[in-house]
């Protein structure tokens, strides 16, 4: 199966679950919709996928956990692009929710993917197996006050700062990175890997992870917004992050030897790594 099949699988499922869902008045699902379906290269729910695809083949299976980990994702960008966050008015190529529904709204509708992930992810847990409530607490952590959050914490605490290297790395591995890892870690567990294979996997999330939030610092100054779809606020909002504190050459730089480490991370497991090697170029010279 290829890439592009997986990411429509994604999307539709995505799109009837909200579809079928019983809440009335059914304008109060607009704004979610119009978020999760503007786009997006749903790199994260196709991450779980292929490493899952790795160990097994059940598509139906590890679905709603990719669908789960996009919706945590894209309630992230919501909240993000908000006046109280990064003020931004782009987003996959539309303009960002709060600009069509305004704040409260998006606040609403960010907490509500955020929920209904959960809620998908405890109804896949009802079966009792473990593998499963593995996977949902990975998804979960990564998405808490020890992951994502924290980052974001870092990211709005250090705009206008000095920051340290060490603080610098903590917020892009949390940030971003906790996500993009999660995703391949709970593709893993959902696959039943063995041990050995998910120590790997660990660290090739890692360093994607950081990798791809460096990316996205580099294209914040050098890329094109219409081919990014969003807006390029960093230097605006004085945010510190990879470029102020390393240059773009170096940026660079530490993007191709981390794509280098996690190709040398993926070529060390036993089993086809193909999808997951392509992901990792794609992400390397993604101009979007
Ligand atoms: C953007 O993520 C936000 C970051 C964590 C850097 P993506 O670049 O994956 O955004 P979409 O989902 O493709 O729009
Ligand atoms: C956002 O980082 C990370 C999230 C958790 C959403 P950025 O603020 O750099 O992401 P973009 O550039 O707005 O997509
Ligand atoms: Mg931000
Ligand atoms: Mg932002
Ligand atoms: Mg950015």
């Amino acid at each position: 199966m290829n890439i592009n099949i997986y990411k429509e699988k994604i999307e539709s499922w995505m799109e009837n679950y909200f579809k079928t869902k019983d809440v009335g008045d059914s304008s109060v699902l607009e704004p979610i919709i119009y978020s999760l379906k503007v786009g997006g290269k749903r790199i994260r729910p196709i991450l779980m996928i292929c490493t899952y695809n790795m160990y097994n083949n059940i598509i139906d299976e590890i679905l709603p956990f990719a669908a789960s980990m996009e919706m945590i994702h894209t309630y992230s960008l919501i909240h993000d692009d908000l006046p109280c966050m990064d003020d931004d008015d782009l987003r996959r190529g539309k303009p960002t929710n709060h600009k069509v529904y305004g704040e409260a709204m998006a606040t609403l509708a960010g907490d509500s993917l955020l929920n209904e992930a959960m809620n998908v992810m405890f109804s896949q847990c009802l079966s009792g197996e473990l593998k499963k409530i593995r996977a949902a607490a990975i998804i979960s952590k990564s998405s808490g006050i020890d992951g994502m959050i924290k980052g974001q914490i870092i990211d709005i605490r250090s705009e206008g700062q000095k920051i340290n290297e060490e603080i610098l790395l903590e917020m892009h591995k949390n940030k971003t990175g906790q996500l993009i890892s999660a995703s391949i870690i709970a593709g893993a567990t959902m696959g039943e890997a063995p041990e050995k294979d998910l120590e790997t996997l660990k660290s090739f999330g890692e360093k994607l992870g950081l990798a791809f939030q460096i990316k996205d610092d580099i294209l914040d100054v050098e890329g094109d917004s219409k081919l990014l779809g969003k807006t390029q606020s960093d230097g605006e909002n004085d945010k510190a992050n990879f470029i102020t504190m390393y240059g773009i050459n170096k940026c660079k730089e530490f993007c191709n030897n981390l794509t280098q480490e996690c190709y040398e991370l993926l070529n060390s497991i036993e089993r086809d790594t193909k999808e997951l090697e392509d992901i990792t170029k794609f992400l390397l010279e993604r101009e979007y």
